[in-house]
């Protein structure tokens, strides 16, 4: 993927998401100095880049792929800060600088991490960066965690009952495979999130399955697993997505079967991701529930079809 094509109000919502843009402002503040050749990866309007001319870097270079990089242009020079960041509008995978960067820097976080095809992007981009290089965020932790959370993915239900006249049931088999976006309070979740995954930029994304087990601690309802990500930025600046937090991002909801556990009660859930052409997550879910030191009573396995070929989740009593 080289930047999706996005107008000027999703650049408003990032800016607008301060819990966001006030840790990547203090990370850069806490980690970038007057030595510092930073590369922005990603810069969209250039809020990171003007972060890091801030913090007095000596050089900052704003790579972005869609044309929003000429608003950037414009923002740096208004901002009086041309003589020190420099846009280049191209691609990340292929650009080039002409110093090795010191410091790298991009808010390359989808939903859940991989949405908005970064990954791949940004491990392209270690051959910019100078021996020793800090990278901003230097890891990122996926967490999962059991919820009861049905009430909100109304779309489960969308298309139950005819629209306009017209029956769409057909649709239901696809919707409890797809994933979904909310902003999840605590009190949903059956346990706290448990890390399934960690990235840390300097190496490639563990590949999944990332499974997770838990021993639910109360009778409850589960009908979703939430996932969320934890991005470490620098040396204590931390930025939490957590239910409870509100950022742009959200949580992510996996369908999973209604199920009514009793305290004492596990789950075991596996996750696996596949990246298809243009850098498209498509995720896969499996696990199953079962009672206290007995095999599983029900197992469930669903995924995201995104060629809406005929697939109904599988749920299995056993
Ligand atoms: C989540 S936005 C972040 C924008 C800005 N850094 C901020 O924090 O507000 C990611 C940006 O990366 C850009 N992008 C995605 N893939 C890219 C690539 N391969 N090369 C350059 N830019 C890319 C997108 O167009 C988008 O503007």
């Amino acid at each position: 993927m080289s930047g999706h094509l996005a107008g000027i109000d999703y650049h408003r919502r990032l800016l607008a998401d301060e819990v966001r843009t006030n840790a990547f402002r203090e990370a850069i503040a806490a980690s970038v100095g007057p030595d510092d050749v930073v590369v922005d990866i990603g810069a969209g309007t250039g809020i990171l880049s003007l972060f890091a001319a801030r913090a007095g870097a000596r050089k900052v270079y704003a790579v972005e792929s869609t044309a929003v990089a000429h608003l950037a242009r414009r923002i740096v020079a208004d901002n009086g800060l041309d003589g020190t960041i420099t846009v280049l509008h191209g691609d990340a995978r292929t650009v080039t600088l002409p110093e090795p960067a010191t410091v790298l820097v991009s808010e390359c976080l989808g939903n859940f991490l991989m949405s908005d095809g970064m990954i791949g992007t940004l491990e392209s981009c270690r051959r910019l960066l100078a021996p020793g290089a800090r990278i901003i965020p230097t890891a990122v932790d996926l967490l999962l965690a059991p919820g009861s959370v049905g009430p909100l993915m109304g779309q489960l239900s969308a298309w139950t009952d005819p629209l306009y006249g017209f029956r769409f049931d057909a649709c239901t088999g696809s919707a409890e495979n797809d994933i979904y976006q909310a902003h999840v309070p605590p009190a949903c979740l059956a346990t706290p999130g448990v890390r399934v995954a960690r990235w840390e930029l300097t190496h490639p994304l563990p590949g999944g399955p990332w499974a997770a087990q838990w021993t639910l601690p109360e009778d409850k309802l589960i009908d979703g697993a939430v996932g969320w990500f934890v991005a470490h930025l620098a040396p204590d600046h931390t930025l939490d997505t957590g239910p409870g937090v509100t950022t742009h991002w959200g949580q992510t909801l996996f369908p999973l079967p209604q199920t009514q556990v009793d305290a004492g009660d596990r789950m075991r859930f596996e996750l696996d991701v596949k990246l298809g052409h243009d850098d498209l997550a498509a995720y896969h879910w499996s696990g199953s529930f079962s009672a206290p030191d007995g095999p599983p009573c029900l197992e469930f396995e669903r995924g995201q079809d995104l060629r809406f070929t005929p697939w109904n989740a599988v749920d299995r009593s056993v």
